[in-house]
């Protein structure tokens, strides 16, 4: 089992976005059995999987002293990728999570306080030896910033050639659980992703020297096509399409009343269950024993 962690010590850019949106792309581009981490306690990842319908990503809550049996355990239950949100701020526990990726995915906004903030991440990523990848999140379409953070980053280690804009689509997808692939497929903020997870997939697959985490080659795939082209003009997003698709979606019922359906749900600890309002009834694949 390979463990990506989206770490960075600043609020607000862009962690937990990019942990659901990576495990879901994961997920949907067939690259195994994924679990989501949220060892924030805020828990906005868990709010957000607990709307979700789909049964993919696997799910869990872990505090710090759970993590290494939960990793243990999802390794086990034959989980292949693990993508761990961290919460901000806290350098030591922080560094405790960092201490078990293989990759470390360092999202930052182009904004001069976000770039201050990544000396201290990268800082604790080499005091463990993990590999950075900085990913440029919520960058204005043709904004001059974007290029000179991008330049900024690369002083500290190696930047993502795929750059997250901001759109209203990525907080909106989150809404009701989805993903802006799932919400609006075929978006610029889809198509951002899906590059995104590409690139990281292959650099996993590299770095851990597993050709069978290369992603199939797609005809005409270039990661740093999204830097290059079909960006909105500024100011421009899906917001209306993606409002009316999450308006046209149907009610949302709990799972309870979906039937047999399938849902994985991996607790850290038997005895200390955390499961999320409507989770109750949901099947438990791991920790049962
Ligand atoms: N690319 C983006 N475009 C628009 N909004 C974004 C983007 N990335 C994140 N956001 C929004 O910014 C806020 C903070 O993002 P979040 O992922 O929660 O950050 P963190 O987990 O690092 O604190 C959220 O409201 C989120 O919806
Ligand atoms: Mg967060």
């Amino acid at each position: 089992m390979y463990t990506i962690v989206c770490a960075s010590q600043k609020g607000g850019s862009g962690k937990t976005t990019l942990s659901g949106h990576l495990a879901v792309e994961a997920s949907r581009s067939g690259a195994g059995e994924i679990a989501l981490i949220d060892t924030d306690p805020q828990g906005s990842l868990a709010h957000w999987w607990n709307a979700r319908q789909a049964p993919a990503p696997h799910f869990v809550k872990a505090g710090l002293p759970d993590l290494e049996q939960a990793l243990a355990g999802l390794h086990q239950a034959g989980i292949k990728i693990a993508v761990i949100d961290t919460p901000p701020a806290i350098t030591q526990s922080i560094s405790r999570v960092v201490a078990h990726a293989d990759l470390v995915i360092v999202p930052t906004r182009p904004s001069p306080h976000d770039l201050r903030a990544v000396g201290a991440t990268v800082d604790i990523a080499e005091r463990h030896g993990k590999p950075v990848i900085f990913v440029i999140n919520a960058a204005t379409a043709r904004a001059r910033i974007t290029g000179e953070s991008a330049v900024a980053l690369s002083q500290h280690g190696t930047v993502a050639p795929v750059i997250i804009h901001h759109r209203v689509d990525f907080a909106a997808s989150m809404i009701d659980g989805r993903t802006v692939g799932e919400v609006v497929p075929g978006s610029a903020s889809a198509k951002e992703i899906s590059d995104l997870w590409f690139y990281i997939q292959e650099r996993l697959s590299r770095l851990m020297h597993d050709p069978t985490l290369l992603p199939e080659i797609r005809p005409g795939h270039l990661a740093i096509n999204s830097l290059l082209s079909q960006e909105l003009p500024q100011g421009e997003d899906n917001a209306a399409e993606v409002l009316q698709a999450i308006a046209d979606a149907p009610v949302y019922e709990g799972p309870e009343r979906r039937g047999g359906e399938r849902r994985g749900v991996l607790e850290a600890r038997p005895h200390e269950r955390r499961v999320f309002g409507r989770r109750a009834t949901d099947q438990v694949l791991w920790g049962s024993k």
